[in-house]
């Protein structure tokens, strides 16, 4: 499956002049020298370990809190260039899939490597289709949450126990039931999501429909009642395919790495998608479009976002929806959607918080703080605009994240899975408390 050949071992030399691909270390505790091999310009860590001062030295490691420089993995899925903006599912770039591409054939190009064939998309939009309806004994699971519970909880809590309803999930080495649990997790996370929304709203479940299309039949789940009929607006359906594309997947970040770490123990996919939603939970991570909105509430208009960008600066806040950890020029994806809110805004009415929005990037574009660090806005800064528009309320917006973060996910998944260089993901750590000590009764203490 796709990694890259990376060269086995590291030898100590006497020193070396050679031009080659590999990186030269003089340890001076020892004077000893090293060639560390060069692939794909990267060291591997643990061609560090035979730097030992004596034979009882464990061995060099390497230290790096919040993998700032560390690859934890080769994979063939996503591409991204922080520096020049540069976003690429399987080669293919980021706006030109969110152009021509529904999200159901990018779900199909990242866990597979190609876009469907007109006859493999049918099949797989119809695998999908038919696996919308959850089981009934999960609806109650769900109707057991209080009635002001997170739908970000409802969905993690739900999709854990999904692995509950689908004990032959445990068995990730099945590639067929591999297949059905991919064909499941993707199909169900709207329904639930939906669900999770209706019972927040204290409002009646909506079933799916296998009659119409994946976002169409979300919207529905989402705002149709049964006193009413509701027809979703094509271009809120477009939209809303469009960010589900956008959200697919970001390579290796914090919830495809708890993806991954979790599913590195051989844990089923409904466990560590549950896992991997959770590190999304966090408002550093796709909690962010939520704390964007509640943060341009907060400024309230446009004539205090001086003070508010001061206090910024000053460290008491952050500007939320700015800045990433890999980007470093302006994230491709938050220009696409900003194109997609005009269309919305046509539809839904034009949201007073737009202009907040463009006057705060404005400003803070022009500002040597924030272009001094590169802190340019990210995806979540407009997304919650648009879910904003559709009327959803700001708990429901890590939940949107997590619907189209789904099919990234169990590709990084099942990438993982066929990795042959891959073991259980278990950290080293540097430990710097107390050495051995005696022990104190509680009397003496
Ligand atoms: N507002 C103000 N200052 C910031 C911000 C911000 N949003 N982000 C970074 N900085 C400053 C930070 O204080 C530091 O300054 P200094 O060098 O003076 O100490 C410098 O920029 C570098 O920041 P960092 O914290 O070292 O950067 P990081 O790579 O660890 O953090 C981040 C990346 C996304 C967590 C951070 O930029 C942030 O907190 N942004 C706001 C939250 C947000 O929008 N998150 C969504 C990310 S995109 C979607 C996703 O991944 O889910």
């Amino acid at each position: 499956m796709g990694t890259v050949e990376m060269t086995k071992t590291a030898a100590p030399v006497e020193s070396s002049t050679e031009t080659r691909d590999a990186l030269s270390v003089v340890d001076r505790r020892t004077g000893k020298s090293y060639e560390l091999p060069i692939q794909n310009g990267t060291v591997r860590a643990m061609d560090l370990r035979q730097i030992k001062t004596g034979p009882d030295d464990f061995g060099l490691m390497s230290y790096d809190p919040a993998f700032l420089n560390t690859a934890s993995c080769t994979s063939r899925i996503t591409f991204i260039d922080g520096e020049k903006g540069i976003l690429r599912y399987r080669g293919y770039p980021i706006d030109v899939l969110a152009e021509k591409c529904t999200y159901l054939e990018v779900a199909y190009l990242l866990l597979y490597g190609e876009l469907p064939t007109e006859q493999q998309y049918g099949q797989w939009v119809h695998d999908i289709t038919y696996h919308t309806m959850i089981h009934e004994s999960l609806k109650k699971l769900m109707d057991a949450f209080n009635y002001d519970a997170h739908p970000m909880g409802m969905l993690i809590s739900t999709v854990a126990a999904m692995s509950t309803f689908y004990p032959e999930a445990r068995d990730v080495h099945n590639a067929d039931g591999r297949t059905k649990q991919i064909h499941r997790l993707i199909a169900k996370m709207p329904t639930i999501a939906a669900f999770a929304y209706k019972h927040s709203m204290g409002m009646p479940y909506v079933y799916p429909s296998n009659a119409i299309d994946y976002s169409a039949n979300f919207l529905t789940m989402l705002f149709k009642t049964p006193a009413e009929d509701y027809e979703p607006n094509p271009t809120l359906v477009r939209a809303l395919d469009v960010l589900f594309i956008l959200h697919a997947d970001h390579e290796q970040n914090c919830g495809t790495n708890a993806m991954r770490g979790i599913g590195s123990a051989h844990t089923d996919p409904y466990s560590a998608v549950a896992g991997a939603a959770s590190a999304l939970y966090g408002p550093l991570h796709g909690g962010a479009n939520e704390a964007v909105l509640k943060m341009l509430d907060r400024i309230e208009k446009k004539e205090n976002i001086p003070d508010f960008l001061e206090g910024v600066k000053k460290g008491d806040e952050r500007l939320m929806g700015f800045g990433h950890r890999v980007y470093k020029n302006y994230d491709p994806r938050a220009r696409i959607i900003k194109k997609y809110l005009d269309d919305v805004f046509a539809v839904t009415g034009k949201s007073p918080l737009l202009e907040i929005a463009s006057e705060l990037e404005k400003r803070a574009l022009d500002d040597d703080y924030f272009t001094s660090r590169k802190l340019y806005p990210n995806v979540d800064f407009y997304s919650g605009l648009f879910y904003e528009a559709l009327n959803l309320p700001v708990s429901m917006f890590p939940v949107m994240f997590a619907i189209g973060r789904t099919s990234g996910w169990i590709a990084q998944w099942l990438e993982m899975v066929n990795d042959s260089e891959q073991k259980i993901a278990r950290p080293r750590q540097i430990y710097t408390g107390e050495r051995e000590r005696a022990y104190v009764p509680i009397d003496d203490r």
